[in-house]
């Protein structure tokens, strides 16, 4: 079944277009990649399903509602059951771990703020951190640790969709894998289905289900890694000889 679709959707800025009339469509429960070049438009495209970016044409659907078109109730219904992590996806600094997983909760929901911690605590288990950095501060975190609280501000809400915008970038190799490893983990136990921007070879190899390469303002491929395999030209080209010369 399919979660979010976007048809003929295009993007603008001041005019300068960005997508031209793009489709894709991401599957329930799987890992969906958005990749790209640097300004490509990966982060932009990502955000129409956000509601940050309204399309100048064409639709977006999240389980076959309009999301643009739809009445206000439905897209704030629609909002509370996506989760996102930004790029560059601060925490808040003057805020303790606990505090800022929770921030989404204390805006939407009526929970005491002992309930609150309780499912604050919870997620921030889930993501494989431990209940003792809950009282520590952002500052006091690693670059990984960092993600993973981000990570569970994502999830406090129990979306069905999580939004990553490079979920591993300025982590090193063990911690980029560790990320992998805990989206996987986070698809198979919670059923979410999970759009990510990547540039991470290994991800794109490893974890992704099927993915989109935006070239031109356009979809340059829309499909699984075997599907690219039999293309007479491969756009992943380089990645593919880079991974071969790595060893793997
Ligand atoms: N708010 C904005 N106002 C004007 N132009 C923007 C805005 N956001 C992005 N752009 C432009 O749109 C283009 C696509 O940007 P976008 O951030 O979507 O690219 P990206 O593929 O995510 O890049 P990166 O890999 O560097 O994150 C870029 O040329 C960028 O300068
Ligand atoms: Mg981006």
């Amino acid at each position: 079944m399919k979660i979010l679709e976007g048809i003929n959707v295009s993007t603008s800025y001041g005019g300068r277009i960005i997508h031209d009339s793009v489709s894709w469509s991401v599957k329930s429960g799987e890992i969906y990649g958005f990749l790209g070049g640097s300004g490509s438009g990966k982060t932009t495209l990502m955000k129409t399903m956000m509601y940050l970016k309204k399309p100048d044409l064409g639709e977006v659907k999240f389980e076959g509602k309009n999301m643009w078109q739809s009445p206000l109730k439905t897209q704030n219904e629609i909002k509370l059951q996506t989760g996102v992590m930004f790029q560059f996806g601060a925490l808040f600094s003057s805020m303790s771990v606990l505090d800022n997983v929770g921030v989404m909760l204390k805006e939407y929901s009526a929970l005491s703020q002992s309930q609150i911690d309780e499912i604050s605590m919870f997620w921030i288990q889930k993501v494989g951190l431990k209940k003792e950095s809950a009282t520590l501060y952002p500052a006091e975190l690693s670059g990984g640790m960092k993600k993973r609280a981000a990570l569970a501000r994502a999830l406090v809400l129990s979306p069905k969709v999580l939004f990553l915008d490079e979920p591993n970038s300025g982590l090193d190799p063990v911690s980029s894998r560790q990320m992998d490893t805990l989206v996987c983990e986070l698809r198979d136990t919670l059923g979410l289905s999970v759009v990510m921007v990547t540039h991470d070879a290994d991800s794109i190899f490893d974890i992704l289900d099927r993915f989109l390469i935006i070239e031109n303002k356009k979809i340059a491929f829309e499909g699984s890694m075997g599907e690219i395999k039999n293309l007479k030209v491969n756009p992943l080209q380089e990645l593919f000889d880079m991974r071969k010369n790595s060893g793997k």
